[in-house]
């Protein structure tokens, strides 16, 4: 099938693998990209090193087209972002901040940027920076999703640019990805489907809670990571969600960020300290959202963890291939 999707990343169907932290790792990316959709690799949690390993590993597994994403307001995605356009990946896809210097360097060696929004003026903004394709994303989504239902978000988007959207928040099945394309979206990004499928690596006992949730267990709060974010409702995010903030072991639990990301700690704080009130209430969030998402996504406990879910949690009944999921979503294999 062609869309403008298809036509600008080189893909066979207009799917997209979003760039999701501890999931979106290379081998779950190329089994996306293998499969005829685009595999975003997520290097939020990855060092330089590790970034670079993991785009090599990609090609390694697979010849097609695939992307990696950059947070902008995480530390160290400045840094990532180079090693990105150093490797030349195929399409770059940032959120969060400025796009246009890497606009200009993606599009120097003939690779393409997606930006990820969730409002009118930041698509307008990252249009305008050059982006060539938007991913839209609405409050149904896991993670950071708007405060806009993608049945509304997506139009309203899509009437005001003339880049094509892929629309995320709340797709899984062909029925969506039909109601995306009626939106006037030209793909879409799922999260919460590859995170529930075959080759992800999250634990079994993640992907079979994701597959028995129902559409109204998830919460949506400021308090996990600083940023309005959906996570699965579990003791750990009920308790994360309602705790007042302890500034000072926030500060301790930043030491953690600075160990993953190679940087030093005492830097890493200072810099926060240094960033004014807003942000660093915000960064304080984010040390205790971390650890609190390494305990669900890499040991699987969401008593003490969180599990970012999508509300389509409650539209998927079990664990499939990748390959078969996409099959499904196209019409191929209707589900
Ligand atoms: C387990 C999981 C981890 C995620 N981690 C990230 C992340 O690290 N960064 C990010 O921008 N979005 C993250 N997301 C959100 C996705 O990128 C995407 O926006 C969302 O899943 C789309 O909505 P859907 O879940 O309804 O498909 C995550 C989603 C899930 C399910």
């Amino acid at each position: 099938m062609k869309t403008r999707i298809t036509e600008l990343f080189g893909i066979q169907y207009p799917v997209i693998l979003s760039g999701m932290s501890w999931v979106s790792t290379p081998e779950l990316v190329a089994a996306v990209s293998e499969a005829g959709g685009l595999g975003i690799l997520a290097t939020g949690t990855l060092t330089l090193a590790q970034v670079r390993e993991g785009i090599r590993r990609i090609r390694e597994l697979t010849d097609k087209p695939f992307g990696a994403n950059v947070t902008l307001y995480f530390p160290g995605a400045e840094r990532n972002a180079e090693i990105l356009i150093e490797e030349q990946v195929p399409v770059v896809n940032y959120a969060m901040g400025k796009g246009d210097k890497i606009c200009e360097a993606v599009h120097a060696y003939g690779g393409k940027v997606v930006a990820t929004v969730t409002n009118a003026k930041h698509a307008l903004a990252a249009q305008k920076a050059g982006a060539d394709a938007l991913i839209v994303t609405g409050h149904e989504a896991a993670g950071h999703g708007g405060r806009v239902t993608s049945l509304v978000l997506v139009p309203s988007i899509v009437d005001q640019v003339e880049i094509p959207v892929i629309a995320a928040g709340g797709f899984a099945d062909h029925r969506g990805f039909q109601a995306a394309l009626a939106l006037g979206a030209e793909g879409i990004s799922m999260g919460t489907r590859f995170m529930a499928s075959v080759e992800s690596p999250v634990p079994q006992v993640l992907k079979d809670k994701a597959s028995q949730a129902r559409v109204d267990q998830t919460l949506y709060s400021p308090k996990i990571d600083g940023i309005h974010a959906r996570m699965m409702v579990s003791p750990g995010s009920k308790r994360l969600a309602s705790r007042p903030l302890n500034p000072l072991n926030a500060l301790l639990k930043s030491r953690r960020i600075a160990e993953m990301m190679g940087f030093s700690w005492p830097k890493l704080a200072a810099g926060i300290m240094l960033s004014g009130p807003e942000n660093a209430f915000r960064m304080a969030r984010m040390a205790l959202g971390f650890e609190a998402f390494e305990r669900g996504m890499i040991d699987g406990d969401l008593d003490r963890g969180v599990l970012p879910l999508g509300q389509v949690a409650g539209l998927i009944h079990e664990t499939l291939p990748v390959a078969d999921i996409i099959r499904g979503v196209v019409g191929e294999d209707p589900r």
